[in-house]
């Protein structure tokens, strides 16, 4: 097969776990004949310094014409730090997002049964945990409308969701879970928010159309707590735009490492396969961050052109790299690999 990446590095860490995740589709090109050509683009605080816009128009016609995004992070402290900036990184990935339309982030998180003891939870409350955030992308109090009062002493974010936005990713939602263990967990705040009461309202109408689903309905805070406590309890579990971003990130726990976890961006046009982490400004350039994310990111990215086979390599190798200790130093404080050692490890068990 022919595939044509684009490959948005972005800021801190980017640059290093994709350079991994490269010698890694690199590697399972060789093993089985494709042929996968690469694109670089800019984007987030890199972009913003080069050229003044964290997603320029340039690097947004790459992506349209790519096969698919392979992307890193993005996020620079001198930009957290003056609440004052006009144009900041985060912006680049929201304006990706919107307009390629990737109405859908896919975040598997499961354990890794050689880590088990990673997890600050219990190895009974962890082993074996297996489910999907699905985490609606597009809408909701990331792209309301928002701004400030003239005396700037009341600042505004506007939670706005409509009845399509809804259907669409529930559809997904309910795909999912019919591929998985049939269990679909709609994750709301139905008894404060008008938008929660809709996403239940349009759930509960499409419910009839997947009777061989289990679906149950959790307010969010309940769901947060449940989710550590008792993660095995989860399939699939959906939910807007900021409530999947939170829970993501507690999800990890789960799995030990925020640097393990793999996400797929999904829409419209091209899809964008990324690590749930941040840019970890403070390993950048320090070749100490976990490309394992970026790596299996890379496995969803063939998966969704059905190389399956393909991207079950790339986790066998995650996992015989984790088993063997080849891990980095936010796994294994007394023996650390560093990220490009992982990376030559992982792109010659491939090749064999
Ligand atoms: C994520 C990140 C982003 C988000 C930030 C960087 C804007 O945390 O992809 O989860 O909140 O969506
Ligand atoms: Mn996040």
């Amino acid at each position: 097969m022919k595939l044509n990446i684009a490959v948005l590095a972005g800021d801190g860490i980017g640059p290093e776990i994709v350079a991994q995740a490269q010698k890694v589709i690199n590697a399972v090109a060789t093993k089985f004949n494709h042929e996968i050509s690469y694109t670089p683009a800019l984007v987030g605080a890199t972009a913003i310094d080069q050229v003044g816009d964290p997603y320029p128009e340039a690097t947004h016609q790459i992506c349209m014409d790519s096969d698919a995004v392979l992307f890193g992070a993005i996020g620079d402290p001198k930009f957290d730090n003056d609440p004052k900036a006009k144009v900041r990184p985060e912006q680049g990935l929201l304006a990706m997002r919107k307009k390629l339309g990737l109405y859908a982030n896919i975040r598997p998180v499961a354990t890794f049964p050689s880590l088990l003891d990673k997890s600050p939870l219990r190895k009974d409350i962890v082993e074996g945990a297996d489910l999907l955030v699905v985490r609606e992308l597009t809408g909701g109090i990331y792209f309301g409308e928002k701004g400030r009062s003239e005396d700037l002493k009341k600042a505004f974010d506007t939670c706005t969701y409509t009845t399509d936005e809804i259907e669409r990713i529930l559809k997904l939602a309910f795909a999912y879970a019919a591929k998985r263990n049939k269990r679909l967990t709609i994750v709301d705040k139905a008894n404060v928010l008008a938008t929660s009461r809709l996403w239940r309202e349009t759930a509960q109408a499409m419910e009839p159309d997947y009777k061989d689903i289990e679906v149950d309905y959790m307010f969010v805070d309940n769901a947060a707590m449940q989710l550590i406590q008792w993660p095995k309890k989860f399939d699939v579990m959906v939910t807007e735009n900021m409530f999947g971003d939170i829970l993501s990130d507690e999800a990890s726990v789960i799995t030990g490492s925020l640097g393990l976890l793999p996400s797929a961006s999904v829409g419209v046009h091209t899809s964008v396969f990324e690590p749930i982490h941040g840019s970890y400004p403070q390993a950048a350039g320090k070749n100490i961050a976990n490309p394992v994310a970026t790596v299996l990111s890379a496995a969803m990215l063939l998966e969704s052109f059905d190389l399956l086979e393909e991207a079950e390599l790339i986790r066998q190798a995650v996992n015989k790299s984790l088993e063997q200790g080849i891990v980095t130093e936010d796994i294994s404080k007394e023996k650390p690999y560093k990220t490009s050692q992982v990376g030559d490890w992982l792109a010659s068990y491939i090749t064999g």
